[in-house]
């Protein structure tokens, strides 16, 4: 069977107000690009004419401003799941004109299957090869893929042809069965393929094909700065001491990484110690770091869900190709992230905090509160699973007007039940076996910033006293004065 070539604008067609839509892709890899600005068009067209248009939308985690930021400046998204990270967007779930919800990444595809958001009108996915029978070769990132062409009525293929070498075995598309009948994931190693490195996409559901040769135009992380620089050291040594008391095996777990500038500095870290062993990923995503690491010998394996390199390093990973064939491996987010395989594999996880309370409770997404960032993303499906759970930030930020740590968090993701070990460029905090209190002195006189030191021990000295100290009128009291003057140093306990 041949399929027809069509334009963007004609694909956009086949999709309609009130549809439930899923792209493919993991981050801005390997999501489809022209598509969704002609939706996006479309969009506009439609509401200048008075007519409403605005589409659900599920992807394997943020986009890219063809995606995310195309369709929100057209007012064309109603619901969107499970993560962002797109600037408008980000606005636009601030204000209430998206309703925007973050499961953990894990989730959302079974959340998918199971019905749980009702039926997939139209997958839209990047290809970098096809064949007359379906088959197919994904792009740079999975994400759902393998389930949304499963389960979507019509499916629009865009045809990369941006990429110079071919993708073939890089991809292990599987869909596991689902309750009641699941059984174990097979993956024992963080190199264990268990699926196929073609999809295959049931020829009649494809209504048209769009050719496109887009980048990824992924956006390249910030310089480390002494800060970072500091964490990402304190995170090498610490768990170089760990394996020094056999507290982590000689020849070292395998790394997830999470995203930000924080996480790719730890990364550097642990391929600046020498007593860090070679080590492998089990990953949801890897940045330009990780060829880095691999061009060094320090990182031999990662498996992951989508390659975010920047433009520059997808030219040179593409220039290199043969080198990196036995080294990477793409994932279902669902298979990368599984915390069945996380907590197997026993993984060394490395996610970033905003803020972190006295006690060890962390929010990773909402400012104040009240506004959110990007969303819970795959921290939480590795954080309560992993061997060993690293939460990382720098203690204070904006100057030092912002404190990362305050007596109670305003918003919580990852409880202190899920958080073991917290770094700063201050220090480690090493929460294992400790109560509240305990945690409390341990993490103010290693990882906060001196500036906030006594502020806090002044906290607890006000608070009520219990298994674990709060004052209820005091707790949000540095809140309150970044709030009011612009600086919780500012902080008065009543
Ligand atoms: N209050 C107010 N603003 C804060 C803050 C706080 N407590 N902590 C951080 N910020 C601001 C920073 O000032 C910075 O603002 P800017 O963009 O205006 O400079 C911004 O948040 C990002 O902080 P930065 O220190 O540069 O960290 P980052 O790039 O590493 O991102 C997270 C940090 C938490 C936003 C990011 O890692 C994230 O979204 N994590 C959740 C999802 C996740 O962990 N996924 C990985 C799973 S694999």
């Amino acid at each position: 069977m041949s399929f027809p070539f069509i334009t963007a604008e004609e694909a956009a067609l086949h999709v309609c107000h009130g549809d439930n839509v899923a792209m493919s892709g993991f981050t801005a890899s390997g999501t489809p690009k022209l598509v969704p600005m002609a939706i996006a068009k479309r969009a506009e067209a439609l509401h200048n004419e008075g007519k409403p248009f605005k589409i659900n939308l599920y992807t394997g985690a943020s986009t890219s401003d063809y995606v995310d930021g195309a369709l929100t400046r057209a007012d064309a998204i109603a619901q969107r799941a499970p993560y962002q990270g797109t600037p408008v967007t980000r606005e636009a779930a601030n204000i209430g004109a998206i309703n925007y919800y973050d499961p953990h990444l894990s989730h959302m595809t079974q959340d998918l299957r199971y019905g749980f958001v009702g039926d997939i009108d139209v997958a839209i996915i990047e290809v970098t090869e096809m064949s007359p029978n379906g088959d197919v070769i994904l792009g740079a990132g999975l994400g759902m893929t393998p389930t949304i062409v499963q389960m979507a009525k019509k499916v629009i293929i865009e045809y990369s042809s941006y990429y110079s070498t071919s993708f073939r075995g890089f991809h292990d598309n599987y869909v596991p069965f689902d309750p009641p009948h699941r059984r174990e994931i097979p993956i024992y190693h963080p190199t264990d393929r268990i699926g196929s490195p073609v999809l295959h996409i049931e020829p009649a559901k494809i209504v048209g094909v769009v050719p496109s040769n887009e980048s990824e135009s992924v956006r390249q992380f910030t310089e480390r700065t002494d800060t970072t620089r500091a964490i990402g050291k304190n995170v090498a040594d610490f768990l170089a001491s760990e394996i020094k008391k056999g507290k982590l095996p000689k020849e070292f777990l395998p790394v997830q990484s999470g995203v930000g500038n924080v996480a790719n500095a730890a990364l550097y870290g642990l391929a600046e110690n020498p007593d860090i062993p070679r080590f492998q990923m089990f990953t949801e995503i890897v940045q330009d770091a990780v060829l880095d690491l691999m061009k060094e010998g320090r990182c031999s394996f990662a498996s992951t869900c989508g390659f975010a390199f920047s433009d520059e390093a997808m030219l040179s990973f593409m220039a290199d190709i043969g080198f990196f064939r036995d080294k990477l491996l793409m994932r279902p987010s669902e298979i990368s992230n599984n915390p069945e395989i996380v907590r197997r594999l026993g993984l060394i996880a490395m996610n970033t905090a905003l803020e972190c309370d006295i006690y060890g409770f962390v929010n990773s997404t909402h400012v104040n509160g009240t506004y959110v960032m990007n969303g819970i993303g795959g921290s939480g499906d590795f954080a309560r699973n992993a061997y060993i759970s690293m939460f990382l930030c720098p203690s204070i930020q904006k100057g030092g007007r912002i404190s990362a740590f305050v007596p109670m968090v305003s918003h919580v993701d990852h409880p202190d039940h899920c958080v073991r070990v917290i770094v700063t460029e201050q220090g480690v905090a090493d929460l294992r076996g400790k109560d509240p209190m305990q945690r409390a002195k341990c993490i103010i006189d290693n990882c906060v910033h001196p500036d906030y030191r006594e502020i806090l021990r002044d906290y607890i000295r006000q608070s009520r006293p219990g298994h674990i100290y709060h004052n209820l009128g005091n707790c949000f009291a540095l809140h309150r004065a970044y709030a009011e003057t612009g600086d919780m140093r500012n902080a008065v306990f009543s």
